[in-house]
């Protein structure tokens, strides 16, 4: 059902008064003689949850998203009984719920509204199903900006849009289509230079709608389950963003090899075709880490099985790649094929672990290898066989990587594109229709996927890919965005998805470089190419039926800038991999866009285009044929310009000029910038050598580098090294202060410091307090190279 307006609707039905309250612990329960039930949690200072029922009681309390191992802290709840309204108080907010009817605001301790409801907690009673259609509406501003909530492809501010979420094979999808693959029912709003987000952790098919149908309002609503909403204070976006994802949880490291690039291709085969490509990377010296197999590599697309005339000795194939660095990914996808000769079908049919109609029968759906039946992932008990079925690929075969697509779920050649809403599930232990377990389905295909590849892989570590996700999933995959087109506005989307997969807590993203469908121009694949390798994950993939996706098929120039390009990815790794640190650690979002690092300047709250990269470098990509440059903002602070070494001033907006081979891309005055040398792929160089590239700055600026084994789980025993290097810039000195954290030892002992920006001429050295002559650290062209263990350094001149 789609539920096109929710204000008109005549059925409504609203709270009523208020009659009687309980305080228990952490939570309050609010009582209307109408049987509505508001129970307000408060998990921490700035992060409140809040539940309502419309029976007079709660159903069971399970959520797939919340990482329950983060989702308490300590804090203060007071509560006051006033006249017209309780108040409940937190350290940093205050909430208040009228007596009269429930409406909810939410205020900073000196008054400042941050958030009010407009009609508030409302319902429609859905006959068909049972159940009710949950609704609530908010107060929205003037000026008031909205970010967040997964892969829209729309703009990247959200105000005045509508968009649904129900995970949906969209097949070469257009700008403002929706609904797409992901579900992330999580948007951020900003208002008055204060930000704060709203969480509807509610995976039935839900919209949101910001001043699109009324303006002065925000609404969302879903058709089914509760209204149970998180409300995080920020003022800061960051905040926001980085509770969101402690909230829903964050991933483990990855190996570091799955931040190098990737190649992809529906399909490569046979084996001889694989190796032509890997071999040509290697001859044309472009690096890359890993090589995909789409859905070719089976036998009859049946999952867990070879096609043995294409590929006669798998093993042979990944042991013969992994000598040359390439790590070998395989598609998996949900629908089992019904053959009573294939053992997983046979396994899955004896343990009865396939999704059933309400009837009764197994749900059955055509994909890739004709008639399916799909396993209940929402069952413990079919995640644990599912994970059991990748040891053959993984532990024998040596496969590195699981890519789970198909997982919406994806049906072909019915209307809905999925599975009939009466599907059961098991949805752990709650049973339900797919009108509940839909949007959740892909995840917990991924999860057990994950727990599958991790178990075989340890003691390295897994990686997965996934195309449908709900909020969460970042803690067990990454995922790219599904078929996109080989079209110009298609590298503007994929920009935009990138930014707000990022701030959604689901960074670990790419889309298909060149895009999917369709073929793109030699100009078009360079400049998708210059923006995919400041993306956290970075694949080229296409359907293959359009010509050939290679960095090679486009002729001597586009190899040049591609090699240029994912040459500076690679030596960029111990930046990306210290972005990722952050995210795993402080669920700092990777990708920040401009409205992020800076809410104070309105300028930035429109903005699409330009990007931080992890904390330093402005990234800017050219969306446009036949650019000699283009027009863009610069935030706030002084930047140098990468290709020239210009310094900047920012808060304005500038024309940048650019080869064909470049995009403007800017590094933050201060920043040491780490670099590893030019690798084919990762671990070609057993200890590569870090070099710093330092940015002066009059003043001070922190950067940090992560290092650790590149695989395994020993950084979880504090074997990793985390340096902070302070830069303090004077007139005609710079000092840098090293500071490490963490028991990893660098099997490399001298580092390369190398000075931009410096308007001085440097006539002295001192390393932690002593001089120190200029053959002794191999002094040239304000670069050196010292003892990487240094606590300070200090240079000077005149
Ligand atoms: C879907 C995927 C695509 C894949 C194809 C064949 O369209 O999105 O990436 O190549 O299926 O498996």
């Amino acid at each position: 059902m789609i539920i096109n307006t929710i204000l008109e609707n005549k059925g409504d039905l609203f709270p009523s008064k208020i009659i009687s309250y309980k305080h228990e612990v952490d939570a309050v329960d609010f009582f209307t003689d109408n049987n509505v039930i508001l129970r307000v949690t408060v998990l921490r200072d700035s992060l409140i949850r809040f539940r309502f029922t419309a029976k007079g009681y709660f159903s069971n309390d399970f959520s797939y998203a919340i990482d329950k191992t983060q989702s308490h802290g300590y804090n203060v709840l007071e509560i006051q009984d006033k006249e017209d309204h309780y108040r409940i108080t937190t350290s940093k907010v205050y909430v208040v719920i009228q007596k009269h009817d429930c409406r909810v605001g939410i205020y900073e301790l000196d008054g400042t509204t941050i958030l009010e409801d407009e009609l508030g907690f409302h319902w429609e009673e859905c006959y068909e199903y049972g159940g009710n259609i949950v609704k609530m509406s908010k107060v929205s501003h003037e000026g008031e900006s909205f970010y967040g909530l997964g892969d829209k492809a729309t703009h990247f501010n959200l105000k005045g849009k509508r968009v649904e979420n129900w995970a949906t094979d969209q097949y070469a999808f257009q700008k403002d289509q929706e609904p797409l693959y992901k579900v992330v029912p999580f948007y951020v709003g900003l208002h008055n230079q204060k930000a704060y987000g709203i969480f509807f952790d509610n995976t039935f098919r839900s919209f949101f709608d910001f001043s699109h149908e009324r303006k002065g309002v925000t609404s969302f609503w879903a058709d089914g389950g509760e209204m149970n909403y998180y409300f995080i204070y920020g003022p800061k976006m960051s905040d926001v963003v980085t509770t969101y994802t402690h909230l829903t949880g964050k991933p483990e490291l990855p190996p570091l090899w799955t931040l190098g690039y990737q190649q992809c291709k529906w399909s490569y085969y046979p084996e001889s075709k694989v190796k032509e490509i890997t071999g040509k990377f290697r001859e044309l010296q472009i690096p890359c880490d890993a090589i995909y197999l789409d859905i070719d590599y089976m036998d009859g697309f049946r999952c867990f099985t070879w096609n043995k005339d294409y590929f006669p000795n798998p093993k042979q194939m990944v042991s013969d790649l992994a000598k040359d660095g390439f790590k070998t990914v395989v598609i998996i996808d949900p629908g089992i094929k019904i053959d009573k000769e294939y053992w997983v079908y046979k396994e899955a049919l004896e343990k009865d672990y396939f999704c059933k109609r309400a009837d009764g029968p197994y749900m059955k759906g055509k994909v890739w290898p004709g008639e399916c039946n799909f396993p209940d992932f929402t069952n413990p008990e079919v995640r644990e066989w599912w994970a059991g079925l990748f040891k053959e690929l993984v532990a024998e075969i040596g496969v590195k990587g699981v890519w789970n697509d198909m997982n919406e779920p994806a049906v072909m050649e019915v209307p809905t594109k999925t599975f009939p809403l009466d599907v059961r599930h098991n949805y752990d232990g709650n049973n339900c229709s797919h009108r509940k377990a839909h949007n959740i389905y892909g995840t917990q295909m991924a999860r057990a996927t994950y727990e599958g590849v991790k178990r075989f892989a340890y003691p390295k570590r897994p990686f997965v890919i996934t195309r449908s996700a709900y909020s969460g999933a970042q803690r067990y995959t990454s995922s790219w965005t599904g078929d996109n087109i080989a079209t110009w506005e298609h590298l503007w989307i994929a920009n935009i998805q990138m930014q707000r997969m990022s701030i959604s807590g689901m960074g670990f993203t790419g889309s298909d470089i060149g895009g999917f469908a369709e073929q793109p121009s030699a100009e078009l694949y360079a400049r998708w190419i210059q923006l995919g390798v400041f993306h956290p994950f970075c694949r080229t993939h296409s359907s293959g039926h359009h010509g050939e996706q290679e960095p090679w098929s486009f002729g001597e120039e586009v190899i040049n800038i591609t090699r240029k390009f994912v040459e500076l990815r690679y030596q960029l790794l111990p930046y990306l991999y210290t972005m990722f640190w952050q995210y795993v650690n402080d669920g700092v979002p990777m990708l920040k866009p401009l409205v992020y690092y800076d809410q104070t300047d309105i300028q930035t709250h429109y903005r699409t285009d330009e990007f931080i990269f992890g904390n330093q470098i402005l990234v800017c990509p050219i969306l446009e044929p036949n650019a000699q440059g283009r027009r863009m903002y610069l935030p706030e602070g002084n930047w140098y310009n990468y290709w020239t070494n210009e310094l900047v001033s920012g808060k304005k907006e500038l024309w940048v000029a650019t080869d064909f081979d470049q995009i403007p891309l800017f590094i933050k005055e201060g920043a040491i910038i780490p670099k590893y040398p030019i690798q084919q792929y990762v671990g070609q160089i057993e200890h590569p050598e870090l070099a710093l590239e330092v940015y002066y700055k009059l003043g001070k600026e922190k950067s940090y580098v992560y290092e650790d084994a590149q695989d395994g789980y020993d950084y979880n025993k504090g074997r990793y090294s985390y340096k902070t290097f302070t830069l303090t810039g004077k007139e005609k000195e710079v000092f840098i202060n090293q500071h490490k954290e963490g028991t990893y030892e660098n099997q490399y002992q001298t580092i390369k410091i190398c000075l931009k920006g410096l308007n001085f001429k440097i006539t002295g050295i001192e390393i932690d307090n002593e001089k120190v002559s200029f053959e002794s650290v191999n002094f040239v062209e304000n670069s050196l190279q010292i003892n990487k263990d240094f606590s300070e350094l200090h240079i000077f001149g005149e």
